[in-house]
């Protein structure tokens, strides 16, 4: 069984009278250790499913689960569980919290986990440490460029020990040099052994992934697994969904 699986996973949003096809019917395994970005043009769905992927949001209909853990009709309580202990997620604006510290906001995760005020401190200081932000431990958000929140952010996401990392445009709202340190740090999580997934407008953010996901008009309408392609740089963009789906016994499944 994959880390997470999709099926049939459908968004419908009702404004009164006018629904909304957000996902309309989402296949998608995700395995332990990948990499993954999802593209596609705006007011494709890749937010919702997002959100749905991170246990913000429940999907319309279908089935999904991650970890083994059902979770299309989890009640929010039981969501929010999910998210605390499998789930790391980063926004494009950072969604640190303006009154708290550094380390308070990366602390936060683990004030719901249980843990001592003096763990708490030593897990926090780690991951700080990790996105080299430690030595800012007790400064607020706002005295933070927004590269150095956004790596915040990320050990924030980091702190819990997630299943996996789900970022929706994390460089969305970062120059470009401050956003090629983002990704570094997300291809150094991925050696490290992160699964993650992200979401991004820029074709060279995702040409760097080994799987990227196309999502048009709520479906995946193409995929490309770099580690099915052994060889040649051209040949990465070779292979479709539904070459994949050709070749069968793919390495992931294996
Ligand atoms: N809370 C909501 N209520 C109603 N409709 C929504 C809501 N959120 C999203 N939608 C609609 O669902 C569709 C998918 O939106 P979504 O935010 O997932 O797109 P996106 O691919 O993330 O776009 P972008 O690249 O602009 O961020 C759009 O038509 C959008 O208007
Ligand atoms: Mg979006």
């Amino acid at each position: 069984m994959a880390l997470v699986e999709l099926r049939g996973v459908t968004k419908i949003y009702d404004l009164g009278g006018e629904k909304i096809h957000a996902l309309a019917g989402v296949d998608l395994d995700i395995e332990s250790g990948e990499f993954t970005s999802i593209v596609g043009p705006s007011g494709s769905g890749k937010s919702t499913l997002m959100h749905i992927l991170g246990c913000l949001d429940t999907p319309t209909g279908g089935a999904m689960s991650i970890d083994g853990i059902r979770v299309e009709k989890a009640r929010p309580k039981e969501l929010a569980r999910i998210r605390n202990r499998k789930i790391g997620f980063v926004f494009q604006f950072f969604n640190l919290l303006p009154r708290l510290t550094v380390q308070q906001n990366v602390e936060l995760p683990l004030i719901y986990m249980g843990y001592s005020a003096a763990r708490r401190r030593e897990r926090a200081m780690e991951v700080l440490g990790l996105v080299e932000m430690d030595n800012r431990s007790r400064h607020r958000p706002s005295q933070l460029s927004g590269g150095q929140q956004q790596r915040v952010a990320i050990a924030r996401a980091l702190v819990n020990e997630p299943r996996i990392i789900f970022a929706d445009e994390p460089t969305g709202n970062l120059d470009s040099n401050t956003g090629e340190k983002i990704l570094q740090l997300f291809h150094e999580l991925h050696a490290g052994g992160r699964t993650l997934v992200l979401v991004t407008h820029d074709p060279d953010i995702a040409g760097l992934t080994p799987r990227r996901i196309e999502i048009r008009d709520g479906r995946i309408a193409d995929e490309v697994d770099t580690r099915l392609v052994r060889g040649t740089e051209q040949s990465r963009f070779a292979l479709t969904r539904d070459d994949r789906d050709a070749v069968g016994d793919s390495p992931r499944e294996a």
